[in-house]
């Protein structure tokens, strides 16, 4: 993670210098633009400043400017997507472009309702120069939909249109009418001047300076999400790559030791940046695993048309010619035999790229683009393995980018149908509802977009029946899984299953039943809102805990399908992992990682009594760890998700007091949530609860950060969130740590075990950090990065009091390898060799798939979560 901040700065430059070189040219190569902006100038969260898009207008169109109604909790900025431009018939923008360069031009846009214009009604195409479609029949609304997202952009990459102006002309369908917030048009160095070859046919090549692109996907692979900030001067953004892996098979993931420097050599910067290469997925050193499969990737894209698969490699770790040798396929066919990284850059931490072109047939069921890799043992190269470190894939066409709108799934369209009601019916109810059923009504929308895209056409993997131990995957195994009888399994919950197949063991409620001994009583080991929770023992000793469903709760459906969906994607050291699930007879249930310690809360307090067990290093060390499982909820995955119920009984202690993130039933995406009404429903625990959150309904990940929080000031005062014996000021210890805090009297609420024994400056630091986690507005907390730097701070204070900062870079490094170095297995060893950076290391199971050493939710009984109807 520290990583994250020198390419940070470094892209900050680099688009400063494009500015400064736009506001000295006459035709500037940066165009910013806030469509129907009526005054000035907005600059937006990332300081960038939109323009008025007026005097680019051409005369005769109609076109009106207009607001949105209401700003969506995932627009977290208000430019461009609060205000639009409508037009009501064919109308056109006209821009000064330089003859013979090629442009990135991205437009947003925010279907959401324009004065009287509703956004369902509204199709239209964009045309640039007259001859090439960009979109045609266009519905924001219905692709925002199927997207499960509020907004979306579309980027796309114009060849040089050999003239010194672009037109963009918006033609509404008949009685409809068309829409843009906001346009980029960007002057970008020439990316595309390779030849290409066309897969499947051998010797023809494509040149792809002449096409027009549109990008589909751009990911780092084995990676987090880059920013527009931090790429390297196009503000591009890149994703994970995780939602569109293909089965179990994962893979691992690894990054580059600090000491290796990502060496450009002759290759612009502009092709991607350092981050992109400096992480990679390989398969795994076992060498018979790598024989038995593919590293696969799979795409959702349109039929009947060509595409680009730009592939990043840079090889930090090996550094001689045929140590890894590999095949490379794109929808089954050969695109690449024997690709040797280093056989192409000369050298380690050399980057480089390959630029491919697939036609994708128009065949049925053929909308997906498959992209494998698999060792090429006929070189005979030393190791068995793969490597891939970014993938961008861009529709190319020279006439007609556009495609067909997508379908919105029906499980989609039901569960919003379902919100919908329930939030009518109860929207006249203005009472506070107190539940003791833990947050009732988890309407989670689940992670729908990646599923439904990308999952639900999933078939299994071929041979994943015969074979039994290569799927390098966290703490769940296919092989077992087939052991299982499918048969009896019922579909009354909108076909999850179908859909988590892939991606975590299936099990019978005859093999529930056996590892918790048909329900036994005294194997309960917690009750939370969902239900009990069991622990019970499978594989002949592998001890798990087991959440089932109180079959009454109609609710409970849909958190059930939320965690599975959240959790079969997520896979951190600190984030609790789910190894299965079940579902028959009406029965659904759970099965996670057994998590020995429990609860942090049960180290902390009972009743109101603290307990005197752990010393104030430890407790940091589990609030760093539970940090990083948030820092990566909130920006490891594609999109943000929010955990919407962070508090002490959600973080769950290993047998090696390693912490980790439980309970994703009130999860929520962000960019993803979906759009078109209010989400009135608050959900969390009371005593945690953001009062912003409270006060606007806005749920931003700053939520999560103000409940962490109150976590840190109960572990530093090991007393409840809410004491409603205490007078009445400090019956809330949120408000009451603040009031001392304030008063400088915090020492008097210390837990007296480790009062005295705390460094007084990592006390401090401690103090304010969680002082500001409190901040009444959420602009003013510190996001989970921030948060976890200066935890480690303050653990680097307790340890070496006269330490520096770089110190505790150092400090929590190597704690961090140390669980690595611990485990024997081939799996660490791996990880060991590659020098896993600290974000990247993947949870125990990872390193050992077959020793199931699994967690639990909810261990004792939690505090009622409230929900609130406002
Ligand atoms: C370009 O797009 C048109 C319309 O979608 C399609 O018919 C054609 O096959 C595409 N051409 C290529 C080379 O992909
Ligand atoms: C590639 O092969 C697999 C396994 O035979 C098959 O399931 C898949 O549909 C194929 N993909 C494409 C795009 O042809
Ligand atoms: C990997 O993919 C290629 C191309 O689809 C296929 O021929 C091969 O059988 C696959 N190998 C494995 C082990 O699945
Ligand atoms: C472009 O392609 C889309 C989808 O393939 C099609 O519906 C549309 O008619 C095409 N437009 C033109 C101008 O060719
Ligand atoms: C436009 O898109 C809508 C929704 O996808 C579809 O129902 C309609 O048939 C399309 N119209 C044309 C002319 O393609
Ligand atoms: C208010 O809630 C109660 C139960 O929670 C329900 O029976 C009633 O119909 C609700 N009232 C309205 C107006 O929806
Ligand atoms: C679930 O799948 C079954 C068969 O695959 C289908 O008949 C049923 O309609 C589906 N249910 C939902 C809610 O999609
Ligand atoms: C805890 O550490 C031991 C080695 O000390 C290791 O064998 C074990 O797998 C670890 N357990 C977990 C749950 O990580
Ligand atoms: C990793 O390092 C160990 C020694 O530390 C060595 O025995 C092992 O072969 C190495 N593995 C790989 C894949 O390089």
């Amino acid at each position: 993670m520290y990583s994250i901040v020198n390419p940070f700065f470094f892209s900050v430059v680099l688009l400063n210098a494009i500015h400064a070189s736009s506001q000295a040219s006459s035709s500037p190569p940066l165009m910013i633009l806030g469509c129907g902006l009526d005054k000035g100038s907005e600059k937006d969260v990332d300081g960038r400043t939109w323009g008025p898009d007026d005097k680019f207008l051409q005369p005769g169109g109609n076109s009106i400017k207009s607001k949105a109604s209401f700003q969506d909790p995932s627009l977290l900025d208000v430019v461009p997507y609060m205000s639009a431009r409508v037009f009501t018939s064919e109308t056109s923008y006209k821009f000064p472009v330089q003859p013979d360069k090629r442009y990135w031009l991205r437009l947003h846009f925010y279907p959401s309702v324009y004065g009287s214009y509703n956004p369902s009604e509204s199709y239209f195409s964009v045309i640039a120069n007259g001859g090439v479609t960009l979109l045609s029949n266009f519905s924001a609304s219905i692709t925002c939909q199927a997207l499960s997202q509020a907004y979306l952009d579309r980027e796309y990459s114009l060849a040089p249109l050999n003239t010194d102006a672009l037109t963009l002309t918006f033609k509404p369908n008949d009685k409809s009418f068309g829409f843009i917030n906001g346009i980029q048009l960007i002057e970008m160095p020439e990316l595309f001047d390779s030849v290409a070859a066309l897969v499947g046919y051998a010797d023809q090549t494509v040149e792809v300076k002449s096409l027009h692109l549109q990008t589909m996907f751009r990911l780092n692979v084995g990676g987090q999400y880059i920013s527009p900030k931090q790429d390297s001067g196009l503000s591009r953004m890149w994703y994970d790559d995780t939602p569109y892996i293909y089965g179990a098979a994962t893979g691992v993931t690894n990054q580059a030791e600090k000491d290796v420097k990502i060496n450009y050599q002759s290759m612009s910067t502009s092709v991607a940046p350092t981050n992109v290469y400096s992480t990679s997925r390989s398969m795994g050193n076992d060498k018979n695993m790598n024989m038995g499969y593919n590293l696969t990737w799979i795409f959702q894209v349109d039929p009947n048309s060509m595409y680009l698969a730009r592939l990043h490699f840079c090889d930090y770790y090996y550094s001689k010619v045929n140590e890894i040798v590999f095949n490379i396929f794109l929808n089954n066919q050969t695109a690449q035999t024997q690709a040797d990284v280093i056989g192409w850059t000369g050298g380690k931490g050399v980057p480089t790229y390959k630029d491919y072109v697939i036609y994708v047939q128009d065949d049925a069921g053929e909308d997906q683009l498959w992209l494998a890799l698999h060792p090429a043992p006929d070189s005979k190269p030393e190791f068995y393995d793969a490597l891939l470190n970014g993938v961008e894939i861009f529709k190319v066409n020279d006439t007609n980018l556009s495609g067909p709108n997508p379908q919105p799934s029906d499980m989609l369209m039901k569960a919003e149908e379902d919100e919908r009601k329930f939030e009518t019916h109860k929207r006249y109810n203005k009472t506070v509802v107190g539940s003791a059923a833990g947050g009732a009504a988890g309407f989670a929308l689940v992670a729908a977009i990646v599923c439904v895209a990308v999952y639900s056409k999933k078939k299994r993997v071929p041979g994943s029946d015969t074979h039994t131990s290569w799927l390098p995957i966290y703490g769940t195994s296919q092989t077992t899984g087939t052991k299982s009888t499918m048969s009896g399994r019922s579909t009354n919950s909108a076909n999850l299953t179908a859909m988590a197949q892939g991606l975590c063991r299936y099990f019978s409620l005859e093999e529930i039943k056996q590892a918790t001994k048909n329900f036994d009583e005294p194997n309960v080991i917690g009750v939370g809102g969902f239900g009990k929770v069991y622990k019970g023992v499978i594989d002949n000793g592998v001890k798990v805990a087991v959440k089932r469903s109180n079959p009454q709760s109609e609710q409970g459906v849909n958190e059930f399908q939320t965690e599975i969906e959240m959790l079969s994607k997520l896979r951190h050291k600190h984030l609790v992992s789910l190894i299965g699930f079940c579902e028959e007879d009406d029965e659904m249930c759970l099965v996670y990682d057994y998590m020995e310690r429990g609860t942090f809360r049960e180290h902390l307090y009972k009743g109101n009594k603290p307990l005197s067990t752990l010393s104030w290093k430890e407790r940091l060390e589990i609030c760093i760890g539970a940090a990083r499982g948030l820092h990566y909820l909130h920006t490891g995955a594609k999109y943000t998700i929010i955990h919407r119920d962070v508090k002490t009984t959600n973080i769950l202690i290993d047998e090696n007091w390693s912490a980790k993130v439980s309970d994703f039933g009130l999860s929520k995406t962000g960019p993803n949530m979906n759009q078109g009404h209010v989400s009135t429903v608050v959900k969390g625990s009371f005593g945690y609860l953001d009062p912003e959150y409270f006060r606007r309904q806005q749920l931003t990940e700053k939520s999560d950060v103000y409940s962490f929080g109150v976590v840190l000031f109960e572990a530093l005062c090991a007393r409840p969130v809410l004491n409603p014996s205490l007078p009445k000021e400090q019956v809330s210890l949120a408000d009451w740590a603040l009031i001392c805090k304030r008063k400088g009297t915090l020492e008097d609420i210390i837990d007296p075990y480790i009062k005295g024994k705390i460094n007084p400056e990592s006390l401090k630091k401690f103090a304010d950090t969680a002082e500001k986690c409190l901040s009444d507005h959420g602009i003013d907390r510190p996001s989970m990065n921030d948060l976890l730097w200066n935890l480690e701070f303050a653990l680097n204070l307790q340890e070496n009091p006269d330490g520096s900062t770089k110190g505790a870079a150092r400090v929590i490094d190597e704690s961090e390898f140390e669980d690595i170095r611990l485990g024997n297995n081939d799996m660490a060893n791996h990880y060991k060799n590659l020098s896993l950076g600290s974000e990247h290391e993947l949870s125990s199971n990872e390193e050992d798939s077959s020793s199931n050493h699994i967690a639990s939710l909810a261990y004792i009984s939690d505090p009622p979560s409230l929900l609130f109807i406002i």
